[in-house]
This record gives structure tokens, sequence and C-alpha cells, in this order.
């Protein structure tokens, strides 16, 4: 089989890395570490894309010599890469002496196979988006040209008049060729709303288009080209080469050459929606067709990657989120190393939003499903495993048997998971394995092993802790494309070796069988203690952010744990086996403290700024409350007023976006799911009444 071939665009390294360049990086890791588990080769590509306009102007700006600032930057990008677990196979930068050699022939080539033309050309022309514009696309105010109907990212600056020689590549003559290709091979375009969007584009006709100008910084057109002097290969055009100029093609070197031959076509080529129609979906296989070089297997167009709605972009500094930064806060929350905070983030970015679909970007919302899934779901699951092992059977996995479901339930997962890792739909894929994290923490309630064993059912909590770390194996492997650093520690406290393949994942009785000894216990992810103080430290200077959404949050009350974890927390300190088992129940005492009441709300109202927050005025009998809920999205407020709902009463008070929130109001969820039903009384009792 063909080395399997995956891309990034380059980046323009005008600004450093933000989270909406990271998610394309996490994405194409997670398919490249995959695909490496299976077992194969695998060439990904990512680099830089330095040749643009923009970017010379912003050196010379600061007084710096063009390419130095472009080695710096490049750099820059290549540090944050690596911190992020990014494990790219080839770096190509487009001031690269390979790059330029590759670009040169390759207009060469399609000169003397007459797919280039010279041409005059005069028009509108936007540096930051590095984009030519119809006279009809754009408007004119005040003697100034504008983009007409700019989209989010596009420049709202005026536009600059270009009048000069250039050479046209006639994108016209691919009209066919391209609609013909797609109707044949719909599934290279993906996902279906870009193939319809492209489509569209393409039948309304294709215009020829100029990828030459006249410039200082580029790839010079060839001297053997008529009119090449003083000219630059168009930043676009040029750029779109990287994909062919790094693996080797046109190469000098007949090994780099061979290499070229056996990898082509890309497998998935990865990008943002701004990016596709135009360049990755029709210039790009036009000049692929036009040098004679098979289509690229898939184009998979992400969504944006929002902030407060606002597209996240280098040109709307507030929406910024830095990774690495970022990364390295979640670790300090929560006591832990930094690439701990790295998985979290790759985490939240790949299970938050379906790959493809637009998502709104909240750190609020990461740490708290930080809290909700790693810590009290993934973490609390491995944790209380090898505690249990390390007290009851000395770190020494025993002999027993037991079929409680959990090791068919993660057999059955591994083709489903493997299936959606090869769609792309990362999201999916980490739900089906958390299901079987929930599963198994829910039998750990069922089972009490703890009680168990105390009843001398030693056999029966040996065959119970089998399974339980034969799903925390299986978590590991099938992690492993998306949470490298995580896994790999897991599989060190499991004692098993991280080179294994992907087969192993569902493979229980080989690398865990009786006799294997594991490490001890020590949270693999430590909870964020005090969440909600954590978020307000973090969201403190950017408005623009939005509150976590609710289900996140747990209702009201950020820092509590989700109702299916009254069960152990992973804490920094590592506990002993025996507090923690003991505190997978609570005794009467405890529930006997929380004072649930029916509250009657009176008033409610959305809270500005926060989508998801209402702020209610609840009558408990003796006195009037306000309560914030995150329940927003599900209920409209009016629909509200009246209603008698549980209200737990003595929680201390909190500051919510402003706000005092004096109670919380329970409501129904699944684990990890919005909220969606309030908890009613089902007769008429007066507000106040004491709920038991
Ligand atoms: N240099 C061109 C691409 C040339 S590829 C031959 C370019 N560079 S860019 O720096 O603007 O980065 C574009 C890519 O960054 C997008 O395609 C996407 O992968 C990523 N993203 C930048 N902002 C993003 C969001 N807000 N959300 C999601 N991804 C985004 O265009």
């Amino acid at each position: 089989m063909k080395p399997f071939f995956i891309t990034t665009p380059i980046y323009y390294i005008n600004a450093t890395p933000h989270i909406g360049h990271a998610y394309t990086q996490f994405a194409a890791d997670a398919r490249a570490r995959f695909e490496r588990l299976r077992g194969r080769e695998v060439y990904f590509l990512t680099g830089t894309d330095e040749n643009a306009v923009k970017i010379a102007r912003v050196a010379r700006a600061q007084n710096r010599d063009v390419q130095e600032f472009c080695d710096e930057l490049a750099a820059q990008f290549k540090a944050v890469w690596d911190a992020l677990g990014i494990t790219y196979d080839d770096y190509i930068r487009t001031t690269a002496p390979r790059h330029k050699v590759v670009a040169s022939r390759a207009i060469e080539k399609l000169w003397q196979s007459g797919h280039l033309e010279i041409g005059e050309y005069s028009g509108w022309y936007s540096v930051p988006d590095e984009t030519f514009f119809r006279a009809e696309d754009t408007i004119e105010r005040d003697g100034e040209h504008y983009i007409a109907a700019p989209t989010e990212d596009q420049t709202k600056a005026p536009l600059e008049w270009v009048e000069e020689k250039t050479h046209f590549f006639k994108l016209s003559d691919f009209q066919d060729f391209l609609l013909e290709y797609y109707t044949a091979h719909p599934e290279t375009l993906r996902p279906v709303v870009r193939r319809n969007e492209t489509l569209a584009y393409i039948q309304s006709g294709l215009r020829d288009t100029s990828i030459s100008r006249e410039m200082d910084w580029g790839i010079a057109i060839p001297n053997s080209i008529p009119h090449g002097e003083d000219h630059v290969i168009y930043v676009w055009f040029e750029a779109l080469m990287n994909y062919f100029s790094a693996p080797g093609y046109l190469s000098d070197d007949a090994a780099q050459r061979e290499y070229f031959e056996q990898l082509w076509p890309p497998d998935v080529q990865l990008m943002s929606k701004d990016i596709f129609t135009r360049f990755h979906a029709t210039l790009w296989p036009a000049l692929l067709k036009a040098l004679d070089l098979e289509m690229p297997k898939e184009l998979f167009a992400h969504g944006f990657w929002t902030v407060g709605g606002r597209k996240m972009s280098k040109r709307d500094p507030e929406t910024i989120v830095e990774p690495v930064a970022f990364a390295r806060q979640i670790a300090d929350f929560a006591g832990t190393g930094f690439e701990i905070g790295v998985d979290a983030l790759r985490y939240y970015s790949l299970r938050e939003v379906t790959f493809g679909s637009d998502g709104d970007f909240s750190r609020a919302g990461c740490l708290a499903r930080y809290n909700s899934d790693l810590a009290n779901g993934l973490g609390n699951l491995v944790q209380r495993a090898l505690s249990m092992l390390s007290q009851y059977f000395e770190g020494v996995v025993p002999e027993g048997k037991s079929d409680l479901g959990l090791q068919s339930a993660a057999v059955e997962a591994l083709p489903k998971i493997e299936s959606l890792y090869e769609k792309l739909d990362f999201s999916n894929a980490l739900n089906e394995i958390f299901l079987v994290v929930s599963q198994a923490n829910r039998v750990i309630e069922e089972q009490k092993p703890w009680a168990r064993i105390k009843s001398g059912e030693r056999e029966a909590v040996a065959g119970l802790l089998r399974e339980l770390l034969a799903v925390c194996q299986f978590c590991a492997r099938a992690l492993a494309p998306i949470m490298p650093f995580s896994s790999r520690r897991l599989l060190k406290l499991l004692n098993v070796s991280p080179d294994t393949s992907w087969n192993h994942a569902a493979d229980f009785g080989v690398l865990l069988a009786p006799g294997h000894r594991c490490a001890s216990p020590s949270p693999l992810f430590p909870r964020i203690k005090n969440l909600e103080e954590a978020i307000t430290q973090m969201t403190t200077g950017s408005s623009n952010e939005m509150a976590p959404n609710q289900a996140q949050l747990n209702m009201v009350d950020a820092s509590a744990p989700p109702v299916e974890a009254l069960a152990p927390q992973a804490e920094t300190k590592p506990e002993s086996a025996e507090t923690k088992l003991e505190r997978a129940t609570i005794e009467y005492e405890d529930f006997a403290k929380v004072e649930f009441r029916v509250g009657k709300v009176l008033e409610a109202e959305r809270v500005p700024k926060a989508d998801k927050l209402l702020r209610l005025q609840v009558d408990l009998g003796d006195e009037q409350r306000q309560i914030l809920a995150g329940i927003a999205e599900q209920f409209e407020p009016e629909t509200l007023v009246g209603k008698s709902v549980v209200v737990v009463a003595n929680l201390a008070p909190r500051k919510l976006r402003g706000f005092e929130s004096q109670g919380m109001i329970l409501a129904a969820s699944s684990p990890d799911g919005p909220p969606l039903g309030l908890v009613t009384i089902d007769a008429d009792v007066p507000p106040g009444s004491v709920v038991k």
C-alpha cells in the first residue's frame, strides 16, 4: 500500500499561530497517528506560506530583512507544533530552495503545455486577502474601492488598483473536467455542503486567472517565459504547489522523484471552509490536471472557531486564543504537567463540535470538560481500577473471570471508532470511547467491589478488575491519536508497551494476563479544584468569550462534579485506595446537610452577554432568592414563570457574570448533554416546602 499522505494548509506567518490553526493540525495529527498505529507508513505535510506581499510589508515596516523575518517566524510556528505534539513528517517553507525550484519548473511546464497566456490585467487586489476581485464584486465609497460584500474575515480596508501585464492560467479550460470529475467522484469533496457550494461555483462559470504579479518579493517567473521580468508567481498559485514540491515532484534528486511517484496523490487534504471552494476545490485540481497529476482523494473543509460569535482571526486580536499559553494554563489549574494540558486542549477541540461544523471556542467550556470528562470520567476510572488492584492484589493482575459486559462493550466499540476516525468524525469517535468509560464507572458503582472484597468475594472482584483494566487499556489505545501524551502515561501506569499497534486495543488477554504487574496509581487527570475561580481568573479581560454551556458547568455551580460523578474524584495528591473507595458513597449525615426546597419562579430573564444563563427570582416561602441557571438555550424565560422547581437552598452564594446566585435549581440531563428538563413538583405545594 502506498504511504498515507495527509496535508494541512501552509500558514501565513505574519502572526503567531492561534487555536484556528492548531485545530487543523490536531485533526491532521490525529488521523496521521491513527494510520501509523494501524501500521501504515504516513507522510504528514505542513508548513508556512512565506511569499505573500503582506509578509514582506510587515517585515519592511519593522525595518527587518524579509527572509530573516520569515526564518524567525517559521521557527516559531514549528516550535508551537512541536509543543502541541504535532507529528508532521515534513515541513515545507515556500522560501526554501526546494520549493522555489519546483514552483518555477511547474510554471515552465504549464507554459510549454499551453496552459498559460499573456494578457493585460486590470482590477482590484486585496493585499490582506491576497486575492483579486472583479469590478462587479467591489463598491466605491469616497473615491476608494472596497469588497462589496466582505465575509467576516475579509478586509474592510480599501483595495488596490492593479494594472499590469500578467500571465493567465487558463482555468476556464477545466470547467467541464472538474464538473465531470466531481460528479463521478463525489466523495472527493467533503462535507456535502462544501461539495454543493463548489459545484455551484464551478457551474457559475470559471474565468482565466492571473497568476503573476509585479512584485519584489516572491518566486520569480522563469526567464524562459516572455514578459516574466519583475514578475513573481501569484502567491496563492505558488502556495498550492507546496503539496507537490515537498514530496519531490520535479526534483533533481532521483530518489526523491521516486518517492513522489509512490506517494501521489494526497489521501486527505484538510483546511477550513474559507479556502476550500475557490482555491483547493477549483484552482488546485485544475492545476493538477494541467500538469497531468492525479486528483487528491479527499478534500475536507472544517468549520471556523469563533469566539463570542466572531471568527478567531489575527485581524480581530480580542478573539485570539494562543494554544501553548492556554494548554499551560489548563495544566497549571489542574496542577499537572504541560502535556496533559495539551491533551485536554486537543480533546476539547475535537470533541466539542462535529468536524466540518463551526464552533464557539470557550476556554471556560474547555476547563469544565476537563473536569467532567477527563478528571471525573476517565481519570476516575483509571484511579479506581489501579487503586483496587494495588490494595487488594498488590498491583498484580489476578486470575478471575467475570462477564459484566465491559470487555464486550470495548470490543464492539472498536470497529465503530476505527471507521469514525477514517471519516474524520473525531467527535463521535470520542463519544464512543467515553460511553465505555461511563459504563465502566457505572458498573463499579453497581458492583461495589469495596464491599464485596470485605465479604470475601475475592474472585468476583478479581474478575471485575480484569475487565476494568482491559477497558483502561482500550481507552489508552483508542485515544492515542487524539490524546497521545495521556495515552502514553496511561499505558505506563498499566505497564504495557506503548509500541504495540492499534490491533492491541481490544487485545485483553495477552497484555494484561494474570501475573502482570501494573504501576502504583497516580492521578492521570488531577481535578481542577475550584473550577469557577479558575474560569473567572481566566476569562477576566476577555469580555468576548461566552460563558461555558451549562451542561458543562453542571447547572449553576461550576465546581460541582457532574451527577454521574458522585463518585471518587481524582485529586492532585494520590490518596490511599481506602479513602478513595469509601467516597464512592456518601453517608446519610452528609446527604442530610443538603437542603432541598420547593421554589416558585416569580420572574425569569436572560443575562446580557451570557447566552446560556437565565436570572430567576424565586419565592422560597419566607424569602425571595435570585438564582442563576444555565438553561437559557433550552427554556424560554417566560415559560418558567409560575413553575414550582426544586432548589438547593443552602448552597453558598456565588457570583456569575456579575450577579449573585443564591442557590441552584435541579435539572435532569444525560451525563454530558444539556439540561433536558427541570425537576418539578407534581402536587400543589406551597413555596418553601422541604423536599426530602
Ligand atoms: N496561506 C494560506 C493557505 C495556503 S494553503 C496552500 C492561508 N493561510 S492562513 O494562515 O490564513 O491559514 C488558513 C488556515 O488556518 C485555514 O485553512 C485553517 O486551517 C486555519 N484557520 C485559521 N483561522 C481559523 C479559524 N478561526 N477556525 C478554524 N480554522 C482556521 O490561508
